[in-house]
């Protein structure tokens, strides 16, 4: 039971008919979400493509029945994510209008809808290349500088797009914790010092910011627990909160392992202290947003599409039995 502490989990939710595997048609996994998590995000479906498929027509349906699914089983959203430059709607990305009244129109409409239901947003996610610039990494800006995931947001709007959708989503939810999400950011490296360096602008101009929202894709060798808790204890510096937001453990990432032995599983359940451990460490009380995992049951994990492997990165197995992972976890709250 790791319900005490702020634990949270993404969950697959329908759509629109075509998506029916979701949570709310299988008891199981709701189960496991009402004993284990306190929180929960929807995997996809509170994305732009999901909620405005076409230009002013918002499609709330179904993410209402995950959020209202959510509330009424005592579990808390975190809700994900209003300015991404990946599953956005083909529209968006061709836009040809007001850049921000369209950001703007969309960070509101949604951002209202779902004001006093969810706990927080991530406001802007992902806006920054891994590609080392003098110890800082490059905005994302066309497809060919930012290895074919270029910011449609960066190119139509500079970097301000950024402080512009904090303000949005604050004057549209007035109480919603607002973070900046990213990935590789805990190995303390450059694209971490661009987070650090957004953060001082940010605070600097009084930008409606409460954290960082570190996604955490890691393997279960890289990065160092060292510097993972160096990482959030540079963010945690700055007065900000830190939340992990999308855990998740690759045990195979070079897919030179077939299965997943005993000796992996007890790997992965110390790859999980250490990392909850320096969360811990490093962050103080005030200053947690909790930690989010990126999904429950191996058989629903984004990782084995994302790199072509097999394999088995989150605290249940593909029966939605518990792993050693979890108990790992536990040992550290
Ligand atoms: C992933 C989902 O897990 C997949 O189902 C989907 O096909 C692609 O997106 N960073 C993020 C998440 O912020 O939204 C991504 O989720 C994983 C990486």
């Amino acid at each position: 039971d790791l319900t005490a502490s702020y634990v949270g989990a993404a969950v697959p939710a329908e759509y629109q008919n075509w998506f029916s595997n979701g949570i709310l048609s299988r008891p199981d996994l709701q189960n496991v979400v009402i004993q284990h998590f306190d929180q929960i995000t929807a995997e996809n479906i509170m994305k732009s493509s999901y909620l405005q498929p076409t230009q002013g027509n918002f499609s709330f349906e179904d993410a209402d029945n995950l959020v209202n699914w959510a509330l009424d089983n005592g579990v808390t959203v975190h809700a994900h994510a209003l300015v991404w430059h990946s599953q956005m709607p083909d529209w968006m990305i061709n836009f040809s209008g007001n850049w921000e009244d369209m950001m703007e129109a969309h960070i509101t409409t949604v951002a209202q809808h779902y004001a006093g239901k969810v706990v927080s947003w991530d406001v802007v996610n992902e806006a920054f290349n891994d590609n080392n610039d003098n110890g800082y990494a490059s905005y994302r800006d066309t497809d060919a500088n930012s290895g074919g995931h270029g910011s449609p947001w960066y190119r139509n709007l500079g970097k301000d797009f950024i402080p512009k959708a904090f303000t949005m989503a604050r004057a549209a939810d007035a109480s919603a914790e607002l973070y900046y999400n990213d990935y590789n950011i805990e190995d303390d490296g450059a694209k971490l010092n661009s987070v650090l360096r957004l953060a001082d602008e940010l605070l600097a101009d009084d930008v409606p910011i409460n954290g960082i929202g570190f996604q955490m894709h890691v393997n279960y060798d890289w990065p160092s627990a060292e510097a993972i808790g160096t990482s959030f204890a540079k963010v945690a510096a700055k007065g900000l909160k830190v939340k992990i937001t999308e855990l998740d453990i690759k045990m195979n990432p070079n897919g030179d392992r077939d299965n997943f032995t005993a000796a992996m599983a007890q790997q992965q359940k110390e790859r999980y202290q250490e990392i909850v451990a320096a969360y811990f460490a490093n962050v103080p009380a005030n200053q947690r947003g909790g930690i989010s995992v990126w999904g429950v049951s191996d058989a629903d994990s984004w990782i084995p599409n994302f790199t072509g492997h097999n394999d088995w990165p989150l605290l249940f197995d593909e029966q939605l039995q518990q792993k050693p992972a979890i108990e790992g976890f536990a040992n550290a709250l």
